[in-house]
């Protein structure tokens, strides 16, 4: 854990179930005349509360533009330049505002930009290299997960080079964030729980990582409370608005700790295996997790005492006697939520292990975030081939 750092918090959040029937006046006092609206294509066609909302915002603007995103896993570079198209073409635009899971926000902060900042979006790519201030945004996350709304990060595709690599950094914060958990209670099951494990890495990793500091720390133990409590409810109690505003308090924590510390081998090892195997994110992240806190438990790393302390005291317990609880505990909610424990049904398997060792090498410097020394070649291999048949 660092003495010193830099930590970073850049967007304004409005929070509680049913927020976003203000929409409409808190846009109007804002002084937007001309909003457009980049709504997933599934909350479009599928929640009755965007249907509530969506004339609330009409009424509220001069002109409102809808834009239904793609809800694919993988945005890519050449979809965003087909729908910066669209937003430049627009005679006036004074604001964003953004309904969807982590691809649709990404895109769309990144569409802000675009929006202010001429050429295709590839010349984007990387940190800090959009320098026009981009077209205000307001965040709504449909899915309790990638934290989108609250980190300066936009994951795209290159479909050329078969890579995921985003934008990033300055100006790629949303404006407003808004958690709202009305906005999550249509996303199918599968798509909450994986967004849900998403959300349960990134605040883990961002624990275990080199670069943590006392403040991320304190992110991710109520990050880590808010999830480990209310992720079994995705199961045990769907509809439950209240355990779902709090997964997405508990997503938005667990981002904010993320991109001021930093991820790891489980979010790393989801990048190539999304982009060639097309493994949804979160569940990739999920299935990879607990094995990551066993092999740093196994080389003696204990600091998830810490964790287990906030949802499971047991004060008379050493702190391997805490941690070896804790990653029991970590593969029982993955097995609750219904991960799969292998790879099998994306098309990796035993046979084809080689290949996807030699896809997941490249990705050593984000292994080197791990607290224990994990090296591609033999770990992460070992790794896989415990998630394989
Ligand atoms: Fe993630």
């Amino acid at each position: 854990m660092r003495d010193t750092f830099f930590f970073q918090l850049d967007n304004r959040l409005h929070y509680g179930i049913g927020w976003s029937r203000g929409l409409g006046d808190f846009v109007k006092a804002q002084g937007w005349h001309h909003v457009a609206i980049l709504v997933d294509e599934g909350v479009a066609a599928h929640s009755p509360y965007y249907a509530e909302i969506k004339p609330l915002l009409a009424a509220a603007v001069d002109s409102l533009t809808e834009i239904k995103m793609r809800g694919s896993e993988e945005p890519s570079y050449d979809y965003l330049d087909q729908v910066a198209d669209q937003l430049r073409r627009l005679p006036a635009l004074d604001g964003i505002v953004a309904i969807g899971g982590g691809s649709a926000l990404d895109s769309a902060k990144a569409l802000a930009c675009l929006r202010t900042n001429p050429g295709p979006a590839l010349d984007y790519r990387g940190f800090d290299k959009v320098t026009v201030p981009p077209v205000p945004t307001i965040c709504i996350p449909s899915t309790a997960g990638t934290g989108s709304e609250v980190t300066i990060n936009a994951v795209f595709t290159d479909k050329s080079e078969q890579r995921k690599l985003g934008i990033n950094g300055r100006y790629l914060n949303a404006t407003y964030a808004v958690l709202d958990a009305e906005w999550t209670m249509s996303a199918p099951a599968s798509v909450a729980i994986s967004s849900g494990m998403d959300a349960l890495v990134h605040t883990l990793e961002s624990f275990m990582t080199g670069n943590a500091n006392p403040l991320t720390r304190a992110l991710n133990r109520e990050a880590f409370r808010l999830l480990y409590t209310n992720l079994p409810s995705l199961i045990d109690a769907p509809g439950d608005k209240v355990k779902r505003q709090a997964l997405l308090l508990g997503s938005y924590l667990a981002a904010a700790g993320l991109f001021n510390s930093g991820s790891g081998i489980a979010g790393a090892l989801s990048y190539p295996i999304g982009v060639h195997f097309k493994v949804p994110h979160g569940i990739a992240g999920g299935i990879f997790i607990a094995s990551v806190v066993d092999f740093n438990v196994a080389h003696g790393w204990y600091d998830y005492a810490e964790l287990l302390d906030v949802v499971e005291p047991h004060p008379d317990w050493t702190a391997e006697q805490k941690s070896k609880r804790f990653a029991e505990a970590m593969h029982a909610l993955a097995d609750h939520l219904g991960v799969p424990k292998t790879l099998g049904q994306w098309g990796i398997t035993r046979a084809n292990l080689d290949h996807v060792v030699s896809l997941v090498t490249p990705l050593q410097a984000a292994f080197n975030q791990n607290p224990i020394p994990f090296t591609g070649e033999t770990d992460a291999r070992a790794m896989l081939a415990l998630h394989t048949a």
